[in-house]
């Protein structure tokens, strides 16, 4: 949701900021905008991408040492040149990136209408701005005295960089709900809303709290609460290279981080899980553990593709640990006054640990005294820091907004605390725990298998790549991986597709089956396989096109499906990690098909940073 990127100090600054919002793009692209200081204010912006930008400034006088940039997903008025930030003042003197959004800004922006302001913009951001610039002239205080004033004012979640032409080489920032990193270099920072713009200039960084203001000039860089007291900042250093954050050769960062997951599971289940010693070692949990085994209910919450990870979590916790779980969307549980005892367990999934919605339902959830678990992906992220305890998924940074890699991520962790949480607890047999934990290490193989067979995707993809509407079934474990499918087809092909669970298909959604209905069946080998077994017959019969995803050895539904994907044999609990794959080519491959934007598919962004 918009990315933001700073830069003061000797370099020009134009590259490095440029390069930055190339970085991220993946959190919006509907318009690009940098602002540079150099004898004077210079903003140029446009609807559309940073290459459109790019194009946009050549001949353009670009020399400057302080600049910052930011990449939009709109929020408050529509993608054009006059809402894409950064945003100036009414006496043009100060400029603004934003991300997030200003909840009181109608209010705000009727006084100030009644003052005699006039806005050029539909912006909550330009709002602000102009706030800050009122309270600075009126209450005759400096700059970061008026920002200090003006956040205690408003309501909502921002992150914001604003430079002053009165004040060169100086970029004051500020943070709430919003992701703000800080990169600290020699005689010059660099600022973004992740790490990924700073990567080859330092790897010191200093995550920013929300309510914190940040003064950053090239050699100095002072933080402080909105009570203006000094805050001694924490400096990180960053365990990731540029190679993560490159194509590495690949068309696109999608099918880049498909291919990745062999190793990215294994990342994920080094260290941690050791099969021939028969140990798990998790010191998230570990630390936790009375509370999970004493745990009366987990409540899981998340968005998206990451409460997939929760949905197929509930049935592989149940099953091991036997402790009730429920899963929610983090978007509900914040507003409905869930009820949450003391020695419940919260366990918060999410890849970018930014998502707003997960963010404040955490929060509610420990001012009602809930253990909070993070299972996140990016590493110094808001939802790990306001976590007791958490694992992390070790899968990289994910570039491609539709979330691949870190899922079976997610299921990698998921499947390994409850393998712990059932050992420790004794609900589990120790005959079956080593059988598993076999089973898990061998996972990174069996994804690289599947993947060697990526063309039979491609050739399904083909054929089916017409479809207006898809259907995707699965029982079981394999449910939550229908859900899956279907989102993935949806955002990647813009093709609408439904997930069901196979037997509540006949409750309504059978009526869509005709000719040409595409009906996806993950249909691997379960308990539950007859019953999925019957409800491809039941498709047939009504003519659907089935493409089913099963196991090898399968040789009862080859001869029912119109097209058969095989993966290896797993047992059903790790089979999300496997069936999943197949899905996420055929999207892949059905968007490239209809000349889709994959990494970048409309109206979406990465990291969803406003409710
Ligand atoms: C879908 C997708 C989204 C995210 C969701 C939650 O491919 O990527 O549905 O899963 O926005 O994001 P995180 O996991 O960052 O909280």
């Amino acid at each position: 949701m918009c990315g933001i990127v700073g830069y003061t100090g000797p370099r020009e600054a134009y590259p490095v900021v440029i390069k930055g919002l190339k970085r991220l793009e993946y959190r919006g692209y509907d318009s690009t905008g940098i602002a540079l200081l150099n004898d004077g204010l210079k903003v140029y912006k446009k609807k559309g991408r940073v290459a459109e930008l790019e194009e946009f400034v050549v001949g353009k006088n670009l020399h400057s040492h302080t600049g910052i940039g930011h990449t939009r997903w709109a929020t408050h008025g529509e993608p054009n040149d006059r809402n894409a930030h950064p945003h100036t003042s009414k006496s043009g003197k100060l400029a603004m990136i934003h991300n997030g959004i200003i909840e009181n800004y109608v209010q705000l922006k009727k006084d100030l209408v009644n003052k005699g302001y006039h806005f050029t913009s539909d912006t909550d951001t330009e709002v602000l701005l102009n706030f800050i610039e009122d309270i600075k002239e009126n209450n005759n205080c400096g700059l970061e005295e008026a920002i200090r004033i003006a956040l205690k004012r408003v309501t909502g979640a921002y992150c914001i960089l604003l430079i002053n032409e009165d004040d060169p080489g100086t970029i004051i920032a500020a943070r709430k709900g919003s992701p703000l990193v800080i990169g600290v270099g020699k005689g010059e920072h660099f600022l973004g809303s992740d790490a990924s713009p700073m990567l080859e200039y330092t790897k010191e960084v200093v995550y920013v709290n929300d309510y914190e203001l940040a003064i950053v000039k090239p050699d100095e860089l002072i933080l402080k609460n909105l009570g203006n007291e000094k805050i001694t900042p924490f400096v990180t250093k960053l365990d990731m290279d540029l190679a993560a954050i490159e194509m590495g050769g690949y068309d696109h960062f999608m099918l880049k981080e498909i291919f990745e997951q062999p190793s990215t599971i294994h990342d994920c289940l080094r260290g941690r899980l050791d099969a021939s010693a028969g140990t798990i070692t998790m010191s998230g949990v570990e630390n936790n553990i009375e509370a999970f085994k004493t745990a009366q209910r987990i409540i899981i919450v998340a968005c998206g593709t990451s409460w997939h990870a929760g949905l197929v979590a509930e049935y592989v916790i149940e099953e091991l640990c036997r402790i009730p779980v429920e899963v929610e969307y983090a978007s509900e549980f914040r507003y409905r006054n869930p009820i949450v005892n003391k020695g419940d367990i919260i366990i918060a999934i999410s890849q970018s640990g930014e998502t707003a919605d997960t963010l404040v339902a955490i929060e509610k959830a420990k001012e009602q005294g809930a253990i909070i678990f993070g299972i996140v992906n990016a590493v110094g992220s808001s939802i790990a820091r306001l976590s007791h305890g958490g694992a992390y998924t070790h899968a990289g940074p994910e570039i491609g907004v539709a979330s691949t890699k870190a899922f079976t991520g997610q299921l990698a962790v998921l499947t390994m605390m409850a393998l712990k949480i059932a050992k420790e607890k004794g609900t589990i047999s120790n005959e079956r725990y080593s059988k598993l934990l076999f089973e898990l290490d061998a996972i990174p193989e069996k994804v690289e298998a599947i993947l060697k067979s990526a063309d039979a995707i491609k050739a399904i993809a083909e054929k089916y790549k017409g479809a207006a509407d898809a259907l995707f079934l699965g029982r079981g474990y394999n449910f939550p991986i229908a859900l899956e499918g279907a989102l993935k087809l949806k955002e990647i092909s813009y093709i609408h597709a439904e997930g069901y669970p196979a037997a509540e298909m006949k409750h309504g959604p059978i009526a869509l089956v005709t000719e040409t209905l595409p009906v996806v069946f993950v249909a691997t080998k379960d308990s539950y396989h007859e019953k999925i077994v019957s409800n491809i017959q039941e498709i047939k019969a009504r003519r659907g096109k089935v493409i089913a995803i099963i196991s090898e050895g399968d040789d009862v539904i080859p001869g029912l499906a119109d097209d058969v994907f095989f993966v290896p044999l797993a047992d059903e609990i790790m089979a999300p990690m496997l069936s999943v794959i197949p899905l996420q080519l055929l999207s892949y491959y059905v968007g490239i098909a209809k000349g889709v934007d994959v990494d970048k598919p409309r109206n979406l962004a990465k990291s969803v940073t406003v409710e």
